[in-house]
């Protein structure tokens, strides 16, 4: 495998297509660099999969993007990145970027004291959300919500339904009438849940997504590591996915906000 500089594209991966608001992030901060995507949305909701199976799913991913030339990993998936990071930084030969919850950023802007966190239950049961909440000391607390059910609806672009609506509710709703003033959203398929987030939240509640933040830092390494693409122009964005390419094509193309087209994660040997 001959590790690629400059032109060579980020490879950024999800569970499915959630991924894509990091991705929506990083293009922003990154007009000029080629990009990759590639959604595990054959095998989502990861949901209650065990640590085996994502630690297994995440090295593939990884070696798809590397097989495409990738200069750059990014774990564009708090599950993923709760469960398998550690190892995949161990093993992977190019730089590796991933998620952290934004519990830090809303410690420092609540007023009420109180922090709403929404995300898959594998991700609020994890040692590291508990690590990250404890670090910001006993005068927060932290109200620890598992939303099963949304990442599917998000993988079938139904933003609006009434189900997706009622799920929002049932999770949303006891964290406000407990004080929360701030939400953060835990898993990357939350931010295209924003706006009927923030209507059932109300206006004085700060939702928080860490897209930005990422983006971020995966300018920051960029910069770092001398991968940074010289020049720009005529950046590239390539979409890959492990479901049925039609329905794929359909729902990437609906959240990325235009029209893409989509290839195959297919085996590596
Ligand atoms: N987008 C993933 C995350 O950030 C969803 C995980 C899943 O498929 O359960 O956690």
């Amino acid at each position: 495998m001959n590790l690629p500089q400059g032109e060579a594209p980020i490879g950024v991966f999800d569970t499915g297509v959630g991924g894509i608001s990091v991705l929506r992030a990083i293009r922003l901060a990154l007009p000029g660099e080629n990009l990759l995507y590639a959604a595990d949305s054959g095998y989502a909701p990861y949901g209650d999969r065990d640590a085996d199976f994502i630690k297994g799913r995440a090295l593939h991913l990884t070696r798809f993007l590397l097989a495409q030339g990738a200069k750059m990993i990014v774990v564009a998936c708090n599950t993923i990145t709760v469960v398998a990071v550690k190892e995949l930084r161990a093993w992977c030969p190019v730089p590796v970027v991933a998620m952290e919850p934004a519990i830090k950023p809303a410690s420092k802007v609540t007023r009420s004291g109180v922090v709403g966190v929404l995300a898959t239950s594998q991700t609020i049961a994890s040692a590291s959300v508990a690590r990250l909440c404890e670090s910001q000391g006993d005068h927060i607390k932290f109200l620890l919500q598992p939303c099963p059910g949304l990442v599917e609806r998000v993988e079938q672009a139904d933003l609006t339904s009434d189900a997706t609506r009622a799920l929002l509710l049932k999770y949303i709703e006891p964290l406000i009438a407990n004080g929360a003033d701030t939400l953060v959203l835990g898993c990357t398929h939350y931010p295209f849940l924003m706006q009927q987030i923030q209507a059932i939240a109300g206006p004085d509640v700060l939702v928080i997504d860490a897209g930005a933040p990422v983006a971020k830092e995966v300018v920051r390494q960029l910069g770092l590591n001398k991968l940074m693409r010289a020049g720009g122009g005529n950046a590239k964005t390539s979409f890959f996915s492990s479901s049925d390419l039609d329905t794929a094509q359909t729902v990437m193309s609906a959240l990325w906000g235009e029209r893409v087209t989509v290839g195959e994660i297919g085996r590596i040997e």
